[in-house]
Order: C-alpha cells, then sequence, then structure tokens
C-alpha cells in the first residue's frame, strides 16, 4: 500500500532552533515533512540546522527592509508560499506579521509562546512571569491571527516555578514541553484536524 505524501510544512525561525529540530524529528511520525527553514536573520543557529538536515532554507533578512514592514511581510510570504505548506510555524520567530502574511494562509500558521496566554504576551513572557512571582507557568501553541500572542489556542501545558527558577532554567524546562507540543499541533492543523468556533479550536 501506498503511504499518502507528507504534509508540508514551512518553519520561521530567528535564533537557535531547538523547536526546528524538534520537528524535524517528530514529522516522519506525524505524517509531515519540514519543506523550508526561513530566518529573518542570516547566521543563527536554525539555519545550520536545517541545512545539517538537508532541508531548504531562505533568509528574508528583516534589516534590509528597514522600516518597511508590509514589504518585508510580502517578500517573506512569495518566500513561503513557492514551498506549497500546508501549514507554517513559528519556531522562535520573533518578528510581528502584518496582514500581508497571516492572510496568506489564513488559520494555518502555529506559534509557540512560553506562557499560558494570555499571561505574558510579548517577547520576554519568561522573565515576566518570574518577576510576577507566578508559581505556574509553561506554554502555548497557538493560531496566529494580526494580534501578537493572541490567536485561538491549540494546546498547553504547564511547569511549576520553583523558588530558585532563574530565566535560563525556567526556560530550559518550558522548552522540553514546547518540543513535544509543537509538533502534535503542526501535524493538526497540516492533517486539517483544527476546526475554529470563533477563538475555540475544536482539535478532531
Ligand atoms: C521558544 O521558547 C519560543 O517559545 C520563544 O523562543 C524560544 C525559541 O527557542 N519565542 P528555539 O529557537 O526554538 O530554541
Amino acid at each position: 500500500m501506498n503511504q499518502p505524501a507528507p504534509r508540508r510544512v514551512a518553519v520561521l525561525v530567528s535564533g537557535h532552533g531547538s523547536n526546528l529540530e524538534a520537528l524535524l524529528a517528530a514529522g516522519p511520525g506525524y505524517g509531515f515533512e519540514v519543506a523550508l527553514v526561513a530566518s529573518d536573520r542570516p547566521g543563527v543557529r536554525a539555519l545550520e540546522v536545517a541545512a545539517a538536515a538537508g532541508v531548504a532554507t531562505a533568509v528574508v533578512d528583516f534589516a534590509a527592509h528597514a522600516g518597511d514592514r508590509a514589504r518585508f511581510d510580502l517578500v517573506l510570504r512569495d518566500v513561503v508560499a513557492a514551498c506549497r505548506p500546508d501549514a507554517v510555524c513559528l519556531a522562535g520567530f520573533m518578528r510581528i506579521l502584518g496582514p500581508g502574511f497571516v492572510g496568506a494562509f489564513g488559520a494555518r500558521i502555529v506559534n509557540t509562546h512560553p506562557s499560558l496566554l494570555p499571561a505574558f504576551r510579548g517577547a520576554h513572557a519568561v522573565r515576566d512571569a518570574i518577576a510576577y512571582g507566578v508559581k505556574l507557568t509553561g506554554c502555548t501553541i497557538h493560531l496566529v491571527d494580526e494580534q501578537v500572542d493572541h490567536g485561538p489556542v491549540l494546546l498547553q501545558a504547564a511547569v511549576e516555578v520553583g523558588q530558585d527558577d532563574d530565566e535560563a532554567s525556567l526556560h530550559e524546562r518550558i522548552k522540553a514541553l514546547e518540543h513535544r507540543l509543537l509538533p502534535e499541533a503542526v501535524a493538526l492543523v497540516a492533517h486539517g484536524r483544527v476546526r475554529l468556533d470563533g477563538r475555540r479550536a475544536h482539535l478532531t
């Protein structure tokens, strides 16, 4: 019997790429392949991870589009669309995407955020959670809309904040959860197994 073709996933990165590594490792088991890795900056480790795995890479350098966010969105949109993705995954991608990008891929863009949304949106979620003194935080895997860290929640998991945690130790435990949940959520989206009822995502 022929296996169905794996679903195609484009992954956007900005840095270290541990979530990309998790996607590459789990993809075959979930029936998807990473078809493209695109970065908003050159020289990041995530691009090396992609190249080592034999995955096509692209750099759409945000700095080269200085001041023209809308143009950056459209260039990135075209690069990603060219790989005909079933899902787009933001895996440590540190840019806010505007309507030019988000509108092109509908409810097929997945982001991972290192807090239990709607708490601690933004770029310093782990630091902010420690400073606030919460005893539980975690990660949220959600669909992307045009507001920051806002779209419908797909999966969440919690970790306890220890008395002695600092940003690095807590983030490390949160990342371990992200590495498990992000491939699962990407597979659900890529296989069309998410049905939206307003903000509520029903996973089938
Ligand atoms: C993740 O914790 C993600 O939620 C946050 O940045 C981190 C990226 O890690 N936005 P990596 O580049 O996947 O290792």
